[in-house]
């Protein structure tokens, strides 16, 4: 290893401040940790920085349901965010949030700086606007039906049942979600970040060595549609900064948030003396990475390259995107306790054990990756447990009994000591190039010739015979000697264990450069005792953590769907009368080729017949369906879909997705029966 040391700042996407973090996020703090780790660990000088995401609409808006001011809810969830992660082990420089001296002197100072070059224009646009409230809406924030095919209770972007995009301006009787009052359209004047003006740089830019070449691929489709100018001001009331001589209009949450990656680091910078420009300069020579979620690409990949760009700063090095958490094969649902946080996973179960299961799942591309508890609970017993930690529970006892702790002055196989350092290059290439679980399927494979080598000395039989004290002595120091090097390996994954592991063995193993240290092998040196490592995982810890889940998640369903959706406008008895609502049998249910969300489901309404496509595909296996009573609405006009006619429309609650719920008679009702 050369002895110039890298100079590198690494970044996580900043969470958002009005929620808790959950284990989806976690792949994300526990990947850019284990990378973090792993640089310090070979001597380079690597700075881990993140933050709060403290800025918008939705913080101003829940600090509000909850009666306090959005400064108190941000330095409660601030508090929350911060134990999580030191719990779970993230090993930050700085935790820093967006709502900061540095951050806001960064945005004006890089807004200025922009705005001087020419970057940004103003226009007037129309918006929707709750005349209720008093606030501008966005769009997340208006639901109605959907323009396309008429479903109810759709957001103001996109329609999640035929997968329509639109604005929400074109929705039918559309309704603000935080008032139920039904938006208008108003004007005002916003400022505009002039993307195109980057087009050749990001082409350039997007074209070199960072990115993956996947999000490549991503980012070729957004030039061929086009760089559209994005619109980066909002107005009073909004919890954010102020953009300068502009009274009333405040910076855009997203504009503020990945210069919330530079004021975090400042903020290290003015306690430790780092030299900020030394990381931020246009021709700096250290490196800078993001690690992010495929969501979040289009800001890190186009719009902040180019803002530190127009503003006379460094680009990042790389921008590194991860893929989505599934927990048992499906996207996490309250309803199904998969919607585990940071803290309920935390009550039951050992940080490290997600740490390795996740690193055993990450590759560097862009793929979502499944949490299955039973392969989780396998893997972790199986792997930590079963292989590497029993490799010293082994050879120690004999160390401690019959050597007075000290081990030998030499190895009885000091050949394969030299291959497992040796296997150390394709391990940390591993690492450095983001391809955990390969790393971690090599360092188990050492764990397995480690295991193999104690099974063909069989040290116990040794003691038994007695008088080879000497081999005895030599192959349990060689035991011990394997182990340290898979637990300096494995020590950006479970530090905890690690830190025990060095008290255990009395040598450093977590130091910076600590990785160089296994070229010496331990001899003559006294360990301690052997004490328990790392507990296996039971099965019921999983099944309690579910069970926690589901009820935190049926608590937030409570206080939930009526705020988030409030009761619509009154309506009279007339109104509610021309609603023709029925019974009937689904006889028949088929996926809709083409269609990601709908069923075609055929209907018995008692002698008529009718075909009905409904937005249900992901909360239902067709053959569950067939046979089943529900209520559609039987004198909806007929509408044309892409795939077919819809004669009538089935009812269902919940938000959607696989949180629906079909409504069902009790027994005893007919098809066709009217139902009031
Ligand atoms: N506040 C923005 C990021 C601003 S960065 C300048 C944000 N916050 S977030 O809380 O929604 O997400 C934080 C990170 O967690 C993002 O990178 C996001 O992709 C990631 N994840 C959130 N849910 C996730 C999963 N279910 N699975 C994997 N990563 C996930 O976006
Ligand atoms: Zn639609």
């Amino acid at each position: 290893m050369s002895n110039n040391k890298r100079r590198i700042l690494v970044t996580s996407a900043l969470p958002y401040a009005n929620g808790p973090l959950h284990l989806g996020h976690l792949v994300e703090y526990i990947q850019t940790d284990i990378w973090a780790r792993y640089q310090r660990l070979t001597g380079q000088e690597c700075y881990y920085v993140c933050a709060d995401d403290a800025h918008g609409t939705p913080i101003m808006l829940r600090a509000e349901d909850d009666g306090i001011t959005p400064e108190e809810l941000i330095a409660r969830m601030g508090r929350e965010h911060r134990a999580d992660f030191a719990d779970f082990l993230i090993a930050f420089d700085n935790y820093h949030s967006t709502h900061s001296p540095e951050n806001r002197h960064y945005s004006e100072l890089i807004y200025r700086r922009l705005n001087a070059n020419g970057h940004i224009s103003r226009r007037t646009i129309k918006q929707a606007f709750d005349p209720e409230k008093g606030i501008f809406l966005p769009d997340r924030f208006i639901k109605g039906q959907c323009p396309r095919c008429a479903a109810l209770d759709q957001y103001g972007d996109n329609c999640e049942v035929c997968g329509s995009t639109y604005s929400p301006t074109d929705l039918i009787n559309p309704i603000s979600v935080v008032s139920g009052a039904a938006p208008v359209e108003r004007e005002s004047e916003h400022f505009f970040f002039r993307l195109k003006d980057f087009q050749d740089m990001l082409k350039d830019w997007t074209g070199g060595e960072h990115l993956q070449p996947e999000v490549k691929n991503k980012l070729q489709e957004w030039f061929d549609v086009g760089l559209q100018d994005w619109d980066i001001s909002r107005d009073a009331p909004y919890f954010g900064f102020e953009i300068p001589d502009a009274p009333d209009k405040y910076f855009y949450v997203w504009l503020d948030a990945p210069i919330g990656y530079m004021a975090s680091f400042r903020n290290l910078c003015d306690r430790s003396g780092i030299m900020f420009d030394e990381f931020w300069d246009p021709d700096a020579e250290t490196e800078l990475y993001h690690f992010i979620g495929k969501d979040i690409l289009y800001f890190h990949a186009l719009f902040w390259p180019a803002m530190l760009d127009g503003a006379g700063f460094r680009k990042p090095s790389a921008v590194f995107a991860h893929g989505f958490l599934t927990v048992n094969g499906n996207k996490m649902s309250k309803s199904r306790g998969t919607f585990i946080t940071a803290r309920t996973y935390l009550d039951q179960l050992n940080p490290e054990y997600l740490r390795y299961y996740f690193a055993a799942k990450l590759n560097n591309r862009v793929e979502d990756l499944d949490l299955n508890l039973e392969d989780f609970v396998q893997r972790v017993n199986s792997d930590l447990v079963g292989k590497v930690v029993n490799i010293a529970s082994r050879c120690a006892g004999f160390i401690t009994k019959r050597f007075d702790g000290l081990l030998a002055a030499e190895m009885h196989d000091a050949h394969l000591y030299r291959e497992f350092v040796a296997a150390g290059a394709g391990v940390a290439r591993c690492y450095e190039n983001r391809e955990y679980s390969r790393g971690m399927r090599e360092i188990m494979a050492l764990a397995d010739q480690a295991n193999q080598y104690i099974a063909d000395q069989k040290p116990w039989e040794i003691a038994r015979r007695g008088g080879a004290e000497t081999l005895l002595h030599q192959v349990c120091t060689t035991g011990l000697n394997l182990f340290r090097i898979l637990v300096t390996y494995l020590s950006p994954v479970i530090p905890a264990t690690a830190q025990r592991v060095e008290t255990f063995l009395g040598c450093g193993i977590i130091n910076p450069g600590g990785w160089n240290a296994i070229q010496q092998p331990l001899a003559n040196h006294r360990i301690k005792p052997y004490e328990h490592l790392l507990r296996r995982v039971e099965a019921s810890q999983t099944d309690a953590m579910i069970e926690a889940s589901r009820k935190t998640g049926a608590i937030a369903d409570r206080t939930g769907p009526l705020a988030a959706d409030p009761v619509a406008a009154t309506i009279s008895i007339d109104d509610f009368n021309k609603v023709d609502l029925r019974i009937a049998r689904i006889t028949e249910a088929q996926r809709v080729e083409g269609a990601d969300k709908l069923l075609k489901l055929s209907l018995d309404l008692g002698g008529e017949n009718r075909t009905v496509f409904a937005g249900i595909k992901s909360a239902y296996p067709p053959d569950e369906l067939v046979g089943r009573y529900t209520v559609v609405v039987a004198n909806l006009a007929p509408r044309k879909m892409r795939f077919g006619v819809s004669q009538g429309m089935v009812l269902a609650a919940g938000p959607g997705g696989q949180d629906l719920w079909l409504l069902s008679p009790d027994p005893g009702a007919q098809p066709g029966m009217r139902v009031r």
